[in-house]
């Protein structure tokens, strides 16, 4: 594997070389709870303060706007807890927004007005930013905190299914550009996520439907036993009935967890991507619908594809395609979109040319994750496209019925 290069890899005489070598040992915590600004709830306190409890730590919030709508007392809910946790937090500006959703990765002058806001407020390696808001202001927040000073201390509290249940745990960040999703990023392993699931409450119904995608996904290729558990609570997870949600969410950020710290890649140096089970499309499908689709919704649509074109492909049992489609309906996602028959300049299949530029984002080769049964991803270096467009007129005869 590439991650594992060793002197006999490259061709100069010993004498002339030395090999530069050291580790890192990275952790955080991750929490699950509800009430995290509840006055009487130490943890943010003692997560800011977990390296030194003997002085006051800075902090400045950038907030998803989306949320901030949706909960206008936010200010003031987390100006009361720093009020009762003064002794270890200070406040150092009033909190920031800034758009949520994709808005705010398609657009430079958002990571620029952020740069100001901790160049302003003097934030250096021993202050903390902190973000809360969906996985795109995690993102853009993230990018900015890893730049700024060579890296800040960057806190993450997702507020949304998907981020919760993937992208808040994880170690990426990254904004859109020119067009291409997550081109300007970097690998930055926050100092804590805190997950709240009171959050979830004000998020509109299609997002919160649209992140469960993503506990598929890692079920499918990771988790046999949690993907039964998916389909048998598929309805309750479909009337965001609470225990399963956060069953859902923590279970799924367990294993994209797990993934990163035991995958053997967690800076994804390989071309190798499992997590990305279902992504070549999706990503794709977002920019063909200028976004208008959600991630989790073009990475149903993804998924669905894949487990069809395994299935013909000889990888996948047959029925297993038509079982996994169903719970996707079950929980309310469609499994076509019109965007999937669009063309390019020349006439190719746009969906079809995503598999290149996929490609290009791993670097090295092709490598896209399948299905051999679920629960167990299997790992191809090439796609037949005749045998796509069939997976694809699959879908599409089963949408129209
Ligand atoms: N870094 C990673 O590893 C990684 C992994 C997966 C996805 N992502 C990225 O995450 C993004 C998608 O994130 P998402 O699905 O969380 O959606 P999102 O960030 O696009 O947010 C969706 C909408 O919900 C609003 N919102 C957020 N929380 C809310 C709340 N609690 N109440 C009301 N409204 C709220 C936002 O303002 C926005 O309008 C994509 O850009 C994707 O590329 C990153
Ligand atoms: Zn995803």
């Amino acid at each position: 594997m590439e991650t594992n290069a060793t002197q006999h890899d490259v061709d100069v005489p010993e004498d002339n070389l030395t090999w530069q070598r050291f580790s890192v040992p990275y952790q955080y915590p991750v929490a699950f709870m509800r009430g995290l600004f509840r006055p009487e709830n130490p943890l943010f306190a003692n997560v800011v303060a977990r390296d030194d409890t003997t002085k006051r730590h800075r902090c400045l919030f950038i907030v998803d706007e989306g949320l901030t709508q949706a909960l206008p007392d936010l200010d003031n809910t987390i100006a009361d807890y720093f009020t009762a946790h003064a002794g270890q937090l200070e406040l150092i500006a009033p909190i920031m927004r800034i758009p949520g959703g994709e808005m705010v990765k398609r657009d430079l002058a958002y990571i620029e007005r952020m740069q100001d806001a901790i160049h302003a407020h003097a934030i250096d390696r021993h202050s903390y930013v902190i973000a809360i808001g969906g996985g795109a202001v995690l993102d853009a927040v993230g990018l900015v905190a890893a730049i700024a000073h060579r890296g800040v201390r960057h806190i993450r509290i997702p507020t949304t299914v998907l981020s919760q249940n993937d992208s808040g745990v994880g170690v990426k960040n990254a904004i859109n550009f020119k067009g291409l999703k997550n081109y300007i990023g970097t690998f930055s392993p926050p100092w804590a996520v805190l997950n709240d699931f009171d959050f979830l409450n004000t998020l509109p119904q299609r997002e919160r439907i649209a992140g469960i995608s993503e506990a598929i996904k890692v079920a499918l290729i990771r988790d046999r036993d949690f993907y039964h558990w998916l389909e048998e609570n598929a309805e309750k997870l479909a009337s965001f009935e609470p225990e399963a949600e956060e069953y859902m969410v923590r279970r799924s950020a367990e294993l994209h967890m797990h993934q990163i710290a035991h995958g053997g890649d967690p800076f994804e140096m390989g071309s190798a991507r499992p997590l990305d089970f279902g992504h070549w499309s999706a990503h794709k499908l977002e920019a063909l619908t200028n976004h208008h689709m959600r991630h989790g919704e073009a990475v149903a649509i993804g998924m669905a594809l894949d487990v069809c074109y395994s299935v013909l492909a000889g990888l996948l049992a047959k029925g297993e395609d038509e079982r996994i489609v169903v719970l996707l309906e079950t929980l309310g996602f469609r499994i076509w979109h019109p965007a999937l028959e669009s063309t390019d300049a020349q006439g190719e299949l746009s969906i079809l040319v995503g598999l290149r530029e996929f490609q290009e984002h791993l670097g090295g080769e092709l490598t896209i994750t399948l299905l051999k049964e679920v629960g167990v991803g299997v790992e191809v270096h090439q796609i037949d496209t005749a045998l796509m467009r069939k997976a694809m007129d699959w879908l599409r005869n089963r949408e129209r019925g």
